[in-house]
């Protein structure tokens, strides 16, 4: 049996990536699957239904009702109607952010849908492949020094003429995580001066490593397991936004990027110490939508925050992967294209839960929440 694969058109508003290009639909054709995509659903990334029809897919209406034994590809978690609509058996493929969206997964639950959320795919070489954070993380890094360039309206880079000589500009990066690093490399190469801080044991050598300076401020490591950072005791971030104050208020730029899987970003950056950043400054939060790394970031928002002698601008970082749509398009579309491969086998569905990455990523099937952590959230959620 020809397993059948559907590439949604995205319905949020402003989003413009799609979970599949030509290129991908060719490799899940090669897989052994037949394609079908929603019309329209590229148009965000400059793909029109005539190229994925070229790539040998097929167009169905938007909206059009998915059929038994699907596996649907989404980028941005589907709603609980959505996903209460969809017949049993049906197979999901996408970004779940699943204790943010407790509702989806009780849906697909109940609705015996499967799920599986690449965001929670365990970070090892073998999912490199498919791991949607990286390569949406990589492109927010690039975008977040792109925004700030664009309000700065100075160069980045030191310049002699003849008329003077105009400065590097100072960048500091805040999170050195795929992100960060990312955000380093672009400032370094249109000429800042780069440094950057994070709490992670290995980010000073990874800092390093792309051409910035590591800010030691000598607060020990927080780290979980899986590479991911911890949330500093109470203490210790205080004294964290202490000690960066200095670097804060000596910078012209200032990139956040800090995250704590499952919790709320942690506040790095407060009022007092925007207050003191000179006019002209720029600050970028890519986490503004998560509780914000940076006081008073909205997400979406441009702020103009006076300070002595001027203002600067406080940016709150918003969906800005699909500012990149084509590009961030293009690498969702593999990390799916990807994770489906490893799913099926001779062209019908194979789901081996003894791999470690079907297992760590599937959230819901045969009726039940498979992933206990989620399922412990929903019980607190219930509770
Ligand atoms: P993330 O998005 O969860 O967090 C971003 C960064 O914020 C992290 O570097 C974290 O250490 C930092 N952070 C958290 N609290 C902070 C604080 N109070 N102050 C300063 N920085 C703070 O992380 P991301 O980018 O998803 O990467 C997590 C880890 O996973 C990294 O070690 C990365 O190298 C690793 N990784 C491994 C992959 C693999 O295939 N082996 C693939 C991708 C990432």
């Amino acid at each position: 049996m020809t397993i059948h694969v559907r590439i949604r058109a995205e319905r949020a508003p402003g989003e413009k990536r799609v979970a599949a290009t030509p290129d991908s639909v060719k490799k899940l054709r090669a897989a052994g699957a037949s394609v079908q995509v929603e019309s329209g659903a590229g148009l965000g990334s400059l793909l029109t239904d005539a190229a994925y029809e070229a790539a040998g897919a097929g167009i169905v209406a938007d909206h059009a009702a998915v059929e038994p034994g699907t596996v649907l590809l989404h980028v941005r978690p589907l709603s609980a109607d959505e996903t209460s609509a969809l017949p049993a058996g049906t197979v999901t493929v996408g970004t779940l952010d699943p204790f943010q969206h407790p509702g989806s997964v009780t849906a697909a639950r109940d609705a015996r849908v499967t799920t599986f959320a690449l965001d929670m795919l365990p970070r090892i070489s073998r999912a490199q492949s498919m791991d949607v954070l990286s390569s949406q993380a990589l492109l927010a890094g690039y975008r977040l020094v792109t925004l700030a360039a664009d309000a700065f309206g100075r160069m980045f880079g030191m310049t002699m003429t003849a008329a003077g000589t105009l400065a590097p500009a100072r960048v500091l990066v805040l999170g050195a995580g795929v992100a960060g690093l990312q955000a380093i490399a672009t400032a370094k190469r249109l000429g800042a001066v780069v440094s950057a801080n994070d709490v992670r044991a290995a980010s000073a050598d990874e800092v390093r490593s792309v051409g910035g300076t590591f800010i030691d401020l000598d607060l020990g490591t927080a780290e979980a397991g899986g590479g991911y950072a911890k949330e500093l005791a109470e203490d210790r971030a205080r004294r964290q936004q202490e000690l960066l104050a200095p670097h804060i208020a000596a910078s012209d730029i200032v990139l956040t990027t800090a995250a704590v899987p499952g919790r709320a970003a942690p506040r790095l950056v407060t009022a007092d110490m925007v207050a003191a950043m000179r006019p002209g400054s720029v600050l970028v939060d890519l986490a503004a939508e998560s509780g914000g790394n940076i006081e008073g970031s909205v997400p979406g928002e441009w702020r103009t925050v006076p300070v002595p002698g001027g203002a600067l601008t406080l940016i709150g970082a918003r969906d800005i992967q699909s500012d990149l749509a084509p590009d961030a398009s293009k690498l969702y579309a593999m990390n799916c294209a990807n994770f489906t491969a490893l799913i099926m086998k001779d062209g019908d569905l194979m789901l081996d839960f003894d791999d470690e990455l079907v297992s760590g990523s599937v959230v819901t099937h045969d009726g039940a929440v498979r992933n206990e952590r989620v399922a412990a959230s929903i019980e607190g959620v219930r509770a």
